[in-house]
């Protein structure tokens, strides 16, 4: 390591976190990213304090913090040790009716997580950009949308008309906020379609929905912070909340939603700062939060000061009837943050997403956005709004889920006699599918890599949670029905040899 690093990730005119915070940061990334692996001796509180230019106090705090979090450890007249895993910021949390006496049990899952080599292997955003990023005939991997369903004929002559209305337009910066028509036309059409009232200075314009996670970790949380996720979750939002320093929660997702009182008595005693979630079309269990847990959540939020962040991604990609309104419709008081992204389903090379929140935190969103890239393009914004506008867009989205639906179809017939079990999705990109008992996701993947098959094993989605240990999830959305009925047969001859 050298001045490089310290100067990259330590800075100490960062005047939002305590120079202490900035230390923990600091050993938080530099445990995250492997360069001082676990069990092999932290710098001394001497040589940090040296590397970083600060006081050996703030340093001494600093591992002092770590340690009471359970991330380093101390070893007598040695040093200082980082844990074995992530485990200590990732906690489930247990049935609120048995929390008193679960001590233990929360103390088991999380020995599970760090023992078990399948977690550290797979986890997080590393295991989920590994595992899609292996060359695979049959890709079951992607919850990607296959680039065949998507419009790909328009758009040279929507980018002509841009350029005669904006003939500047590449000459020219985004506002930090987004581009203003663009802004008013999503306003406008969430407040027709959803029954929100937001007006243009409500949206900001991100590029895709991982980019606002980003900016709203960055803007609210602090080292120490507590954040309630569902279990499963989507991988990426973990690893960008605990690299922000965050200890999460985790809260069952299930197929009738969540266990709101479980939710409420979370509220009430971690206090955490934020509940992300993905309440349509789940990704990876493709479960719906029904309404009246909907209704009730934002006044949870509200009463105990836990800003709820919505991310609903696919929420156009449903099989049928519509889902319920978005939770951000119920909320009066501000305490819900929507993120709703077109990358993934209309446009995933412009990578557009919009998000909206009332004014207060919109204040704290576009100083972070001004200092990440200083505004999304301006080209994407407009070419996207050529398409925003016109009926195209409503008509692809329809001819999309026709589609989708028939590719899940395929892919749960292809499954019918494979003794797997799973809870139809009535949208979205994905299958969650509980595995026999004897087989092991790691391992079943492992072999049908070698025959050109790859899905996400749960792990990814559950680090410490059983399903992670049983589960996989396998995405209809990218391979078409010919490959996903060869796909599914191979894998399924796979497993039948395990
Ligand atoms: C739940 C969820 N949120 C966010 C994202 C990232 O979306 P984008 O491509 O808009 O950044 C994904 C993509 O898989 C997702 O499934």
């Amino acid at each position: 390591m050298g001045r490089n690093n310290s100067e990259l990730l330590f800075s100490t005119t960062d005047q939002a976190l305590k120079l202490y915070e900035q230390v923990i940061h600091y050993v938080n990334v530099r445990i995250d990213r492997g360069d001082w692996p676990a069990d092999v001796k932290l710098p001394s509180v001497r040589s940090l304090a040296q590397e970083l230019g600060v006081h050996r106090l703030t340093v001494f705090r600093a591992y002092q913090e770590l340690k009471q979090q359970g991330r380093i450890y101390v070893k007598d007249k040695s040093g200082y040790y980082a844990h074995a895993s992530h485990a200590n910021t990732l906690k489930p949390l247990a049935a609120y009716s048995e929390r008193s006496s679960t001590k233990q049990g929360l103390h088991s899952e999380s020995a599970y997580a760090a023992d078990d080599p399948s977690v550290s292997a797979w986890r997080g955003m590393d295991g989920l950009t590994r595992v899609q990023s292996v060359n695979a005939d049959f890709q079951f991997s992607k919850s990607l949308i296959d680039p065949s369903l998507l419009p790909n004929r328009y758009w040279g002559e929507l980018m002509m008309q841009v350029f005669e209305k904006h003939p500047k337009v590449a000459a020219t910066y985004s506002s930090v906020q987004g581009d203003a028509e663009l802004r008013d036309a999503m306003a406008q059409h969430f407040s027709a379609d959803k029954h929100f009232a937001l007006s243009t200075d409500e949206v900001l314009i991100t590029s895709g929905a991982q980019q606002a996670i980003d900016l709203i970790s960055r803007s609210l949380l602090r080292t120490g912070d507590r954040v309630l996720i569902e279990r499963p979750a989507y991988g990426p939002a973990m690893e960008i909340f605990r690299r922000q320093g965050a200890r999460l929660t985790t809260t069952d997702i299930r197929p009738e939603g969540y266990d709101m009182d479980q939710i409420e008595w979370c509220m009430k005693t971690e206090k955490p700062r934020l509940f992300y979630m993905n309440p349509t079309f789940h990704n990876p269990t493709g479960f719906t939060v029904p309404d009246e847990q909907r209704k009730r959540l934002p006044e949870l939020a509200e009463r105990y000061g836990c800003l709820i962040v919505e991310d609903d991604s696919t929420y156009d990609i449903s099989f049928g009837q519509k889902p319920p309104s978005p939770i951000f419709a119920y909320d009066i008081s501000g305490s819900v943050v929507y993120i709703r992204s077109y990358s993934k389903y209309v446009a995933p090379g412009l990578r557009i997403a919009a998000v909206t929140c009332r004014r207060q935190l919109m204040a704290s969103l576009l100083s972070v956005k001004a200092l990440v890239d200083n505004g999304s393009p301006l080209l994407n914004q407009k070419l996207f709004l050529q398409y925003f506008q016109s009926p195209r867009m409503q008509q692809h989205i329809k001819k999309l889920c026709i589609a989708l639906q028939i590719r899940k179809e395929t892919m749960e017939d292809s499954l019918r006699e494979s003794g797997w079990t799973w809870t139809s999705p009535s949208g979205g990109l994905n299958l969650w599918l509980q595995l026999p008992f004897a087989l092991k996701p790691n391992e079943l993947l492992a072999k049908s890599i070698e025959e050109s098959v790859s899905f996400v094993p749960g792990n990814v989605f559950d680090p410490v949670g059983a399903e992670g240990k049983t589960h996989v999830r396998l995405s209809y959305s990218y391979a078409n029905e010919q490959q996903i009925k060869e796909g599914i047969s191979r894998l399924l001859c796979i497993s039948r040899s395990m």
